[in-house]
């Protein structure tokens, strides 16, 4: 398995230390990254103990403890906390993931787990990535049924065997972990329009309901767009649903191949 570490920054420097709890017997570190834009200054590392016997045993339990009974201050994103909303993707551990699905006891290395946004992304605040070009890609493969025969009055029936061509793609959760571990995203996010937004662009190639086939084709042929893709594999190894989003990339240019 790949580990993803975060670049080194000589900038982001230890901060606070906060004092383990007195009676606690399993104790847990946790070394998490701390930043607000607002105030001016650098990231830095805050430290927390916690007990694990006094705490939840997903990562996202020990951050609720954190913020609920030692420092209110810190920032993350969730909501489902079932794994199916996708916002509490960061990096644990040195690996991107959801913080909700991630058991303390999963993350390896040494008894301090390291947490961290998500990678190469601008910061909102703590734990909190600026997910807007994300979106705003995700948005440009227009992600939505096209058709221009005229509509049936009831529905639009698919067989079985065209469903099926659906799954390992609909899954996707949108939680941007493969695009953020993403070496060649990392560098060109702002024109490779990165692993997920790619997945879900194959996902509506392959829908055998959908019309617009050529016009998704001719809108993703460009050398930064879809070209990008350097076959890393870093996007299937983190994704937290199981998911291939490198192979659906692969499938998108075997359709240009085929087209052309
Ligand atoms: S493909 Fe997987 S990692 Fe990428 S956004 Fe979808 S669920 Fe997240
Ligand atoms: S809180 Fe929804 S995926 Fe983790």
């Amino acid at each position: 398995m790949v580990q993803l570490t975060l670049p080194k920054n000589s900038k982001i420097k230890p901060g606070k230390t906060w004092p383990a709890p007195a009676a606690g017997k399993r104790l847990k570190t946790f070394k998490i990254y701390r930043y607000d834009p607002a105030d001016g200054g650098n990231p830095y590392w805050d430290t927390y103990q916690i007990d694990l016997d006094e705490c939840g045993p997903m990562v996202l339990d020990a951050l609720f403890k954190i913020k609920n009974e030692i420092d209110p201050t810190l920032a993350f994103r969730r909501s489902c906390r079932e794994g199916v909303c996708g916002s509490c993707a960061m990096n644990i551990g040195g690996r991107n993931t959801l913080a909700c699905t991630k058991g303390i006891d999963e993350v390896g290395g040494n008894d301090t787990i390291t947490i961290s946004p998500l990678p190469h992304l601008p910061v909102v605040r703590d734990l909190v990535p600026d997910l807007s070009n994300f979106y705003k890609q995700y948005a440009s493969i227009e992600p939505w049924l096209q058709t221009s025969t005229p509509l049936p009055t009831e529905e639009i029936k698919q067989t079985p065997d065209d469903r099926e061509k659906l799954d390992g793609y609909y899954e996707c959760i949108l939680c941007a972990s493969c695009s953020t571990s993403c070496p060649s995203y990392w560098w060109n996010g702002d024109r490779y329009l990165g692993p997920a937004a790619l997945l879900q662009a194959y996902r509506w190639l392959v829908d055998s309901r959908d019309e617009a086939k050529t016009k998704r084709l001719d809108a993703l042929e460009d050398p930064f767009k879809l070209y990008r893709c350097h076959t890393i594999m870093n996007c299937a190894n983190v994704c937290p649903k199981g998911l291939n989003p490198a192979k659906a990339i692969a499938d998108v240019k075997k359709m240009m191949v085929e087209r052309a």
